[in-house]
This record gives C-alpha cells, sequence and structure tokens, in this order.
C-alpha cells in the first residue's frame, strides 16, 4: 500500500489561488470588515479584544499583528484546521472547481523514507573517508587547510575532508561499493533532477565538514566552496531520515567534555569560527551553522549546561541574530551572555587578527542578555523622556514575560528599573496590566520575529521594496545577493529579484516559498506600510550603505590575506584589489 500523499505539480497550487477568494474562505472563521483596502477582524488564532488580524484581498495574505501568524489561504487552512499542504490544496481545488493531477511518484520524500537509519549511517561513513581520502590527496585541499591556520591533527579530528571536483567522483565511488544510487540521493550526498537526468554528486569542489551526532557518527556535511566565490559560499546536506538541522549543534560531541568542565557552552555561528576556537584550546564551544537558533537547540544544550555565552560577528545580522537567540531562548531559564564581536570580525577573524585570549577575556566579560537587550532598546529611543522610557519597556517587556523564573524575572525587572531611573513598581504594574488583558482568554503565542526582522537594517530595505517593486532595479543593479551575509536576508532577497525578474511582479511571491518563516515576513511586508516621504531617496541611501559595509569588509579581508600572503605574484593581485575596493569607496562616498 502507498502511503505517501500524492504530489502535485506547482501550477495546480497557483490556479487554485488565482480563482480562489481569500475574504470569502478566511471569513467563514473570522469576522471581517472592510478596512481601507484591507479587511480586518478578531484573530482566530489568539484571543484580542481589538481587532489586529488583517486580510488583503489584493496581495491574498492574512497577517496578525497581535501574534504574529502570517501567509497565504494555504498556511490558513493549514493552520486553522490543523491539514497538512495536499489536504489544503485538496479542499480549496474543490472549491475552485481546479483538477489536481498528481506527479508520478518520484518526489525527495518518497526516496528518503526508503532507507534505513542504519544504512544511512553506513552511507556517511563511506562519505566521510572518501572525502578525508581525497583531501589528502589534493595538494590544494591541504594548502586551503594551511591557509585557513588549521592544523592536521584538527583536521584528522573532525574529519574534514575535500569534495573532488567533477560531476560524479563520488557516484563512481560508491556504486563501485555497490550502493546504489537511490540510497545515495536518500541520504542527500546526491542529486537526482525529477526530469530523469543523470545523478550528480551534490558536493563538488568543496571542503567537507562533516556534521556528528552525539555519538560521534557522522549524519550530515557542510561544503564550503574552496574558491572564494563558489556560489553558494557553504552548501549543506538536505534533511534526511538522520538530519533534522533545527536539532543539531556542530561540534557538540567534541565539545561535550569541556563543556561539562567549563560549565558554559560558547556559542558561534560558523563552521570556522567552531574550528578557531577549539584549535586554541577554547573547546567548550558549539556552532549554530548561520541558522536562527532553535528552541531545540536550546533544550540540547541545556542536558549539557545552563549558561551560555553567544558570540556573534559585529554586523546587523549578527546583532539581530543574537537578539532573536535571546527571545528564543528565553522561555528556557538558562543563563544567557551575549558577546558582539567589532563591526566587521567573526570569532575566527577575530582569533585571528588578536589572539584567543583577548577573545576569552571578552567572553569572561560578555553582558548578560538582559543588558544586551536593554542596552540595544536604548540606544534606539531617546531614554530621558517619558515616552522612550515607555517604548522600551514595551520592547522588553515580552522577555521579561517569557522569564519563567520567577527569582530571575524579578532581578530582571530590577535591572531594567535601575537602567532606566524608574520604579519597579511601575513595570510590575505595566506587566499585571498586561496579564488581565490577555487573561481573558488562552495565552497567545506570540512571535515577534517577523516585526523585528523588519526594523533592522536589512528588513527595512527588503520591506521598501516589497512595497516599491520599481525599486528593484535599481537595488539588483547595485547589490548582489552576497552583499547579505545573513542568511535569511539572502534569502529573501534572492526570492524578490527571482519572482520579479520573472513574473514583472511580486503578486504571487508567498507562493513561492513553503518556509513558514518567510511566508511570516512577507505578508508583513505586504500588508504593512512603509513610513518615509521619499522611498525611491531611502532605497539609494541604504544600498549605498550596504555597498560600503561590504566593501569594507572584503578589504578586511584582503587586508587579512595580505599579511599572509608569501608570492610576490600573489601580492601584487591583492594590492590590486585593494586598489579597487579603495576606489570604489571614495566613488560612494563622494556621492553617486
Ligand atoms: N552558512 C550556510 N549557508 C550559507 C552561508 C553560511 O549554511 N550560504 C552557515 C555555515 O555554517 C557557516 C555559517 O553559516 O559556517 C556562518 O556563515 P559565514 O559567516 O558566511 O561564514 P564563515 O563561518 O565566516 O566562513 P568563512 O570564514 O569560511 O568565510
Ligand atoms: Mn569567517
Amino acid at each position: 500500500m502507498n502511503t505517501l500523499s500524492p504530489f502535485y505539480p506547482p501550477e495546480a497550487k497557483e490556479e487554485v489561488r488565482a480563482r480562489i477568494d481569500i475574504v470569502k474562505v478566511i471569513g467563514r472563521y473570522v469576522k471581517l470588515r472592510p478596512a481601507g483596502q484591507n479587511f480586518k477582524g478578531p484573530c482566530p488564532f489568539h484571543k484580542e479584544k481589538n481587532p489586529s488580524f488583517t486580510v488583503s484581498p489584493s496581495k491574498a495574505v492574512f497577517h496578525c499583528f497581535g501574534c504574529g501568524k502570517g501567509g497565504d489561504i494555504f498556511t490558513f487552512l493549514m493552520e486553522i484546521e490543523g491539514l497538512t499542504f495536499t489536504e489544503a490544496l485538496q479542499r480549496l481545488a474543490e472549491e475552485t472547481g481546479v483538477t489536481l493531477r498528481p506527479v508520478k511518484e518520484q518526489g525527495q520524500s518518497a526516496v528518503r523514507d526508503r532507507i534505513s537509519k542504519t544504512e544511512a549511517l553506513a552511507i556517511h561513513e563511506l562519505a566521510t573517508r572518501f572525502y578525508y581520502d581525497r583531501m589528502k590527496k589534493s595538494p590544494e585541499a591541504v594548502a586551503y587547510f594551511k591557509s585557513r591556520k588549521l592544523r592536521p591533527e584538527l583536521v584528522k579530528e573532525f574529519r574534514l575532508g575535500y569534495a573532488p571536483a567533477g560531476w560524479s567522483p563520488f557516484i563512481e565511488y560508491a556504486q563501485s561499493k555497490r550502493i546504489p544510487v537511490d540510497k545515495l540521493s536518500a541520504c542527500g550526498l546526491i542529486v537526482t533532477s525529477s526530469q530523469g537526468g543523470k545523478p550528480y554528486d551534490r558536493f563538488r569542489n568543496r571542503i567537507m565538514f562533516p556534521i556528528f551526532d552525539l555519538s560521534g557518527k557522522t549524519i550530515a556535511f557542510g561544503g564550503r566552496g574552496i574558491n572564494e566565490d563558489a556560489v553558494p559560499k557553504y552548501l549543506n546536506s538536505p534533511e534526511t531520515v538522520l538530519y533534522r538541522k533545527n536539532r543539531v549543534l556542530y561540534g557538540l560531541h567534541h565539545a561535550r567534555p569541556a563543556i561539562k568542565e567549563k560549565e558554559y557552552a560558547i556559542f558561534v555561528e560558523g563552521y570556522m569560527d567552531f574550528l578557531s576556537l577549539y584549535q586554541t584550546g577554547i573547546q567548550n564551544v558549539v556552532a549554530t551553522s548561520g541558522t536562527a537558533l532553535t528552541v531545540e537547540q536550546g533544550q540540547l544544550i541545556q542536558r549539557f549546561t545552563s549558561r551560555i555565552v553567544l558570540v556573534f560577528d559585529g554586523d546587523s545580522a549578527g546583532i539581530a541574530a543574537a537578539e532573536r537567540a535571546v527571545f528564543v531562548l528565553a522561555p528556557q531559564n538558562l543563563d544567557v551572555r551575549v558577546l558582539i564581536l567589532p563591526s566587521g570580525e567573526d570569532p575566527d577573524s577575530y582569533i585571528a587578527a588578536h589572539g584567543a585570549e583577548s577573545l576569552l577575556k571578552k567572553i569572561t566579560a560578555a553582558d548578560d542578555s538582559v543588558r544586551f537587550i536593554l542596552k540595544r532598546a536604548m540606544s534606539m529611543y531617546d531614554v530621558s523622556t517619558a515616552k522612550g522610557k515607555s517604548a522600551i519597556v514595551e520592547r522588553i517587556l515580552p522577555l521579561i514575560q517569557a522569564t519563567s523564573d520567577e527569582i530571575m524575572r524579578a532581578a530582571l525587572i530590577k535591572e531594567v528599573a535601575e537602567q532606566l531611573d524608574i520604579r519597579e513598581q511601575l513595570i510590575y504594574g505595566v506587566l499585571a496590566k498586561k496579564r488581565l488583558k490577555e487573561s481573558s482568554s488562552t495565552q497567545p503565542e506570540r512571535d515577534p520575529t517577523a516585526e523585528q526582522f523588519l526594523e533592522t537594517e536589512e528588513g527595512s530595505f527588503l520591506h521598501l521594496i516589497v512595497k516599491e517593486p520599481s525599486l528593484i532595479a535599481l537595488a539588483q543593479k547595485h547589490i548582489s545577493t552576497e552583499t547579505f551575509t545573513d542568511i535569511s536576508t539572502k534569502n529573501l532577497y534572492s526570492l524578490i529579484i527571482d519572482t520579479y525578474t520573472r513574473e514583472k511582479s511580486l503578486q504571487k511571491i508567498i507562493d513561492r516559498t513553503d518556509n513558514n518563516d518567510i511566508k511570516r515576513v512577507l505578508s508583513l511586508m505586504l500588508i504593512k506600510d512603509v513610513i518615509t516621504d521619499n522611498r525611491h531617496e531611502e532605497v539609494s541611501h541604504k544600498v549605498k550603505r550596504f555597498l560600503l559595509k561590504f566593501n569594507k569588509q572584503q578589504m578586511h579581508e584582503i587586508t587579512k590575506k595580505l599579511r599572509m600572503a608569501r608570492k610576490p605574484e600573489e601580492k601584487k593581485e591583492l594590492l590590486y584589489k585593494q586598489h579597487v575596493l579603495s576606489t570604489q569607496r571614495k566613488e560612494l562616498n563622494s556621492g553617486w
């Protein structure tokens, strides 16, 4: 019996979406009233007095400003009825009279289930050995590790490897060991196209980082392009029977003893950051691998320690990521500290420039999470006015509410009161009022991440171009996706550019992603107005700032390389690059 659900072609979704009346369907669950171009009503996902649930018929999206839920009509039905996507599609297809024709079963998920964990582990072990062996034989890969200052013992300990260039060296090797292609595909190590083309290796010409489970077995890989211009810079295994990205912290297997001993864990973002710290003897470290920190990762670390220090990059993406992480971790009663590195530095480059000693000193002096959030809020509003203080309290409130431990909560309130020079009672008062308002119902699960993202420099920029797609061309002309180092920004920006290039409109953009977080951000962007008197000027201004920031980062990298360069030709080339960058910076600074 086939228990897998049918897979329908993407056009089916488009067709249903084009025919459905979103106001009518949502109107069955929510009493909607017209409000300007939109419709508003009480949110069905959380209890509220004032309607903050908004539906936009022209954009075909909904968004609740109270609890943060948002998306298209499919998301709505899935959430409110607890349906799977396929069920929601079937139901709406029936209503709109669209005929659904399943594609012949060959989807990834079908394949994924055709392998046992034992088989998958064996294949990952084989791949780890293969990449390690190829690394040994590749002078280029060995030189790469050297240039990144990774010692051979460390490379061996972490079984770092090299996936050779070429389309199928791994497939050929695996086949010589009689492993069928569909098993390799189920492990995400090769790519098979649905059009029936030839399968090829997923990882080509990349430095390979095996990702281990807690017993030290390889369950996935991260692959970094060996050439600086590789796109994407990092490529990771997809989710498989072995690998759930949300639940993994890179390096935890190795770091366990040190975390136990030091009684705290350092969180960094990148593989290289992890290895740099580990190698210098700071071994109580794990890497989030560039994804936003998850509740599951918090629960995982809880098993080993309740004290963590986030050491994140000194750019706005790093700061935003740290802030998100603090909110995500707040309900878990962990002792969280935050260290934001100087602008343009990541832990790896910081160690290279200033040494591990200096980093460790900073880590021990890191702000606790409350002070970090407070400082951020205090830099955003005017602390000397009552209005500013009130805005700051409002911003900190979710953190206070999420802190379930009463002693910790009291300490937090005390700290906020002291910093803002107000009475503690005042904050307790605001808190009580808020609780009263919400106690008339079940507590909504508020997810402020989409709104927070829109407050970041990158987020507000994307918001602008989503609201004013005629400015996309301007952005695209100057900003490549690589300019953004934060992955969610990069993904969202690519999605915007790609959608607009293909369809000359963003009407269907929400349809082009399956990621619920991205849907929430997009629905918010589409519905929320941008407050600025001159969108064009604002976009140019931001473009310029991003370019300057990118220029600075590149300059930093080149200067670093220059310090280590030996060969005269190499030096010459780097000096030339430096010259180009500095000319570019001057041009940017003198207006353009
Ligand atoms: N990452 C990813 N996919 C990308 C970019 C980044 O999965 N396209 C993850 C990787 O785990 C990476 C981490 O995010 O290690 C941090 O990314 P980034 O700061 O761009 O790279 P670095 O770790 O600084 O890597 P390097 O020093 O090699 O440039
Ligand atoms: Mn780095």
